[in-house]
């Protein structure tokens, strides 16, 4: 693999050979050393989970790692990303992991550069965010790994979620038996790679085995997006009530940031159904087995 930018570019095969290379990181913390593959980290874009775990993941593979300070960076006196990214490439940089503003600009830099470095997906607008997909799916098959028998819900802002966008691919290909995704009409997307969308919250959380919860992410509505949040709460917050329609069973995800009491009562977010810190933990064993798969 040269670059990482979305779960499609991937076979079902090659998923599960990533999602097992992180297993195995994660069960025997045995680290390989790919001391001759730096790397940079360019976001553009606020981060917590997806910046530091791929700091992480690149630091246990002994990967040199450089965080270019944005804000400080010869960007603000005019230089384009892609002078950035051949600049620090003649410096030896191999692997540039890029979060972004813009959708598919990790797409078109791929392009541009070619073989010459690779170029990881990190998130870009509201396009895709394949790393996340892949630690979701890590997490799901710890605690449910009969795929094909699963119901799962995803709530919330569809419509501007990278998150589920990238989501929806990896459970195509790798078979799960039912997706639904529920949000009001307003921020229901206009078409979808796999699973069907509903507004109502009691029939698209029946008896699922898996609740994935979403921020709201107001920073990326438009014009005649904005919902009140006080209605948004009372109908589509992950609540009690509203988790009582799901499995007893069930797992509730979220790839966070969370905003408590808004998308999901903090209760939930600290229940023993909550697998949200264990998606973070996940993080970093699929990152490391996707940084090492770009290793050539
Ligand atoms: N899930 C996720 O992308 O979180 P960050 O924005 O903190 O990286």
């Amino acid at each position: 693999m040269n670059h990482f930018l979305d779960i499609d570019q991937l076979s079902k095969y090659q998923i599960e050979a990533l999602l097992e290379r992180a297993f195995s990181f994660k069960n025997t913390q045995s680290f390989p050393n790919y001391q001759s593959y730096p790397v940079a980290h360019l976001f553009y874009e606020n981060s917590t989970r997806t910046r530091v775990s791929f700091e992480l993941a690149a630091q246990h593979l002994s990967m040199p790692s450089i965080n270019l300070p944005l804000q400080s960076s010869s960007e603000n006196k005019g230089e384009v990303i892609e002078d950035t990214i051949s600049n620090l490439a003649a410096m030896g940089i191999k692997i540039f992991i890029i979060r972004h503003q813009q959708n598919g600009l990790q797409q078109s830099l791929a392009d541009s550069f070619g073989e010459a470095v690779s170029i990881v997906n990190a998130g870009d607008g509201t396009h895709a965010h394949p790393s996340q997909a892949l630690l979701d799916m890590l997490t799901i098959l710890e605690k449910k790994p009969q795929l094909e028998q699963l119901k799962i819900a995803v709530l919330g802002n569809i419509k501007h979620s990278r998150v589920a966008n990238s989501f929806q691919k990896i459970c195509q290909k790798l078979g799960v038996g039912e997706l639904v995704m529920i949000a009001p009409e307003l921020w229901q997307p206009q078409k979808t790679t796999f699973g069907r969308v509903t507004a109502s919250i009691q029939e698209g959380l029946a008896d699922a085995d898996v609740v994935m919860c979403l921020r709201v992410q107001k920073e990326r509505l438009g014009e005649g997006e904005f919902l009140d949040l006080e209605t948004y709460k009372k109908e589509f917050s992950l609540n009690e009530k509203n988790l009582s329609y799901a499995k007893p069973s069930a797992i509730v995800m979220h790839p966070g940031p969370v905003n408590r009491g808004i998308e999901i009562d903090s209760a939930i977010v600290d229940s023993s159904q909550s697998c949200i810190l264990q998606q973070v933990t996940n993080g970093v064993f699929a990152r490391m087995a996707l940084l090492e798969a770009l290793v050539k």
